[in-house]
């Protein structure tokens, strides 16, 4: 089963209830996911592998440490977008793949409208960034796609999740850990996360 990580770092639960009230305008709300998305990569990363590093400090020689993987972030369009520019900081040279998938309205199953990953795997562990896993529709179609396309080390990031879409993913991708702020109470008839925080996209892009 996969693992479940729900953060208890308390400048997360901190900017969590910041970014669910419903008066945090757009900027604000946009300046919060950057760090909450940061916060949570640094976890979801702990366990990267190390190589030696040969360091010259002003007083001595010494060895040091240098991230040996290669880092690809995945960004779930679109409210996933807000989630890259803080954890691409912090990882300056990690690869960002999009892929794009809506849902079809007649089969409700995700449809894949752009993907443009080479042919070749060039990353050793991918980050799949969503701030809402609602019905885990959209990311299991993403790992579907990135497993396929030989990645095999993939990790789950994202700020709130429904325990609907939590179960979906274990089933799906039981070897995928699953990084989170918050597992919220349920899914709502309209496919929302409550109490949630209403629509990740709009109130990022100021488009509500
Ligand atoms: N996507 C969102 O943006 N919000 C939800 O509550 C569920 C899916």
């Amino acid at each position: 089963m996969a693992e479940l990580h729900v953060s208890e770092h308390p400048l997360v639960r901190h900017k969590l209830s910041l970014l669910r009230q419903s008066s945090t305008e757009p900027k604000k709300f946009r300046d919060l996911v950057r760090e909450l998305a940061i916060v949570l990569a640094v976890e979801a990363t702990a366990d990267l592998a190390l190589q030696d590093e040969p360091v010259t400090t002003p007083l001595a020689e010494m060895t040091g440490a240098k991230v040996a993987e290669r880092v690809g972030l995945v960004p779930i369009l679109r409210a996933g977008l807000g989630m890259v520019e803080g954890v691409w900081d912090l990882i300056p040279g990690a690869e960002v793949w999009h892929i794009g998938l809506y849902r079809d309205e007649r089969t409700l199953r995700p449809v894949e409208y752009y993907n443009k990953l080479p042919v070749q795997p060039t990353v050793d562990v991918c980050l799949v960034l969503d701030p809402m896993l609602a019905t885990g529709g959209s990311a299991v179609a993403t790992i579907d796609i990135l497993k396929r396309w030989g990645a095999r080390r993939v990790k789950f990031v994202g700020i709130i999740a429904a325990p609907e879409g939590v179960q979906r993913l274990r089933e799906a991708h039981p070897d995928v850990p699953i990084h989170v702020a918050a597992v919220d109470d349920h899914l709502n008839e309209h496919g929302y996360i409550v109490p949630g925080l209403g629509d990740a996209g709009d109130r990022q892009f100021g488009t509500a």
